[in-house]
């Protein structure tokens, strides 16, 4: 049976924007996924690992961590959206039927992310009440979540290497399906490209989170000590370099054996071969900003953030470059008629702009506090204890609104830090 008969051809309306804007604000909204995605994704077991295993400072890294993961985990969930829509705008008709095929692990996302969600409130409201003395099964939770988390990111790394791999949709298909209607209870398990694609999206979570043990440090983290910010910038190093070794070994593995003989000739030898080279290399370039001797300040720590993100946007885009060589005999974007639909169009960047100008805010925000919120804390305490009362006397007395930078952004820093969600 021939696999394109499972591509739908009956759309008649052309795309609603050009091809090169929905691959743009793909790979622009998956960056943005990808940051705090790597955050729960290795993030977690690095902060459950330090935890168990760690010293004193260790420990800090994992609370802090995970009391700020609540609002990690929402800008993730929300930034997935935005590559969601233009994957389905874009590539509707590969990305259907690969996810019909696996429906019921596609669904069981939200099924896991649930109470993986709930799992990290528990624990970061524990951390917040209890502290070191949170009860085991508050920690037993957090290793719950943890593996939840895995288990989504590999449904991903199925529904995405399953996209690429259309010649195998009709055994898939003959083999998950009663009288002609698809049971959703396939995965792609046998594709070679599975298991080196998921981790190399691991390895490159885990380059992430070395990251974020520098720039939490140098930027979020002002009431710590100095002996807790000279081992994070040791060990934002150590698990970088894992993370560069290990996306170093699985990006060989999925490259040179899982490719297709063509994306390997393009990607490597043809037009294509400096992006591959560059997105390869680029992962050196924050590593050796972390290598470098010296207390990571905050503009080091800022460069190494930029880094990383060039890192995770070459990798975006060097991923849909090969996807569209994957999948050029079955179906090619670039070919498709277009119908631009100004009215959603204009509405969509307007609504991104808007949401990206909110969050940077609120990120400086915190990035201001002199001491880590800690001020209007002792404010709250020394008051009669209600947000209210701290709010007034961080007012001058008065009532209404106070300045916008100190105690709210210390609210905000408290919610950050997951004490009061
Ligand atoms: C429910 C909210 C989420 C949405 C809307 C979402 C959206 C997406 C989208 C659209 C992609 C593909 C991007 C592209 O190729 O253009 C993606 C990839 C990915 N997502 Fe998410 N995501 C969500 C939650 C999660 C969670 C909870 C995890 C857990 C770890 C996760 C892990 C991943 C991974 C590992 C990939 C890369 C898979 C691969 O290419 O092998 N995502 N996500």
């Amino acid at each position: 049976m021939d696999p394109k008969t499972l591509i739908d051809t009956s759309l008649a309306i052309g795309l609603p924007v050009p091809a090169w804007f929905i691959e743009l604000f793909r790979a622009l909204g998956f960056t943005l996924h990808e940051v705090p995605m790597n955050l729960w994704y290795a993030g977690i077991v690095v902060a459950m690992v330090f935890y168990r295993v760690g010293g004193v400072h260790a420990r800090r890294f994992s609370s802090r961590l995970m009391s700020q993961m609540p609002v990690i985990i929402a800008l993730g969930v929300n930034f997935g959206i935005v590559p969601l829509l233009f994957i389905q705008v874009g590539y509707g008709q590969i990305f259907y039927p690969a996810t019909i095929l696996m429906a019921w692990f596609w669904l069981g996302v939200v099924a896991l992310l649930i109470p993986a969600y709930y799992g990290i409130y528990i624990y970061a409201s524990g951390l917040g009440r209890e502290g070191d003395s949170m009860a085991p099964i508050k920690r037993f939770v957090g290793w719950a979540s943890a593996v939840c988390f895995i288990a989504i990111g590999f449904i991903f790394s199925n529904a995405l290497s399953l996209m690429e791999n259309v010649p195998s949709w009709s055994e898939l298909w003959l083999r998950h399906s009663f009288h002609g209607a698809a049971l959703g209870t396939a995965l792609n398990l046998t594709d070679v490209r599975l298991v080196p694609r998921w981790l190399l999206m691991f390895g490159l979570a885990l380059t992430t989170t070395g990251v974020w043990i520098a720039v939490d440090s140098a930027w979020f983290a002002r009431g710590e000590s100095a002996d807790y910010r000279s081992w994070a910038r040791r060990y934002a190093f150590r698990v970088h370099t894992l993370g560069a070794l290990w996306f170093g070994v699985a990006g060989a593995w999925y490259s040179l054996c899982t490719w297709s003989p063509r994306t390997i000739r393009e990607m490597f030898l043809g037009g294509w071969a400096v992006l591959t080279v560059v997105t390869a290399l680029s992962v050196l370039g924050p590593w050796l900003l972390l290598r470098r001797k010296g207390e990571i300040g905050r503009p080091r720590a800022a460069l190494i953030g930029l880094a990383q993100l060039l890192v995770l946007g070459l990798n975006a885009v060097s991923r849909q470059v090969v996807q569209r060589h994957e999948i050029r005999p079955y179906y090619d974007l670039a070919t498709q008629a277009t119908d631009v639909q100004w009215g959603p169009l204009v509405g969509f960047l307007a609504a991104f702009g808007v949401g990206i100008a909110v969050v940077g805010w609120l990120i400086m925000q915190v990035a201001r506090l002199p001491d880590g919120g800690r001020t209007f804390r002792r404010v709250r305490q020394a008051g009669d204890g209600s947000w209210e009362g701290a709010f007034r006397q961080a007012n001058g007395g008065r009532r209404g609104h106070p300045p916008l930078r100190s105690p709210p952004a210390g609210l905000w820093l408290e919610v950050i830090q997951g004490r009061q969600v």
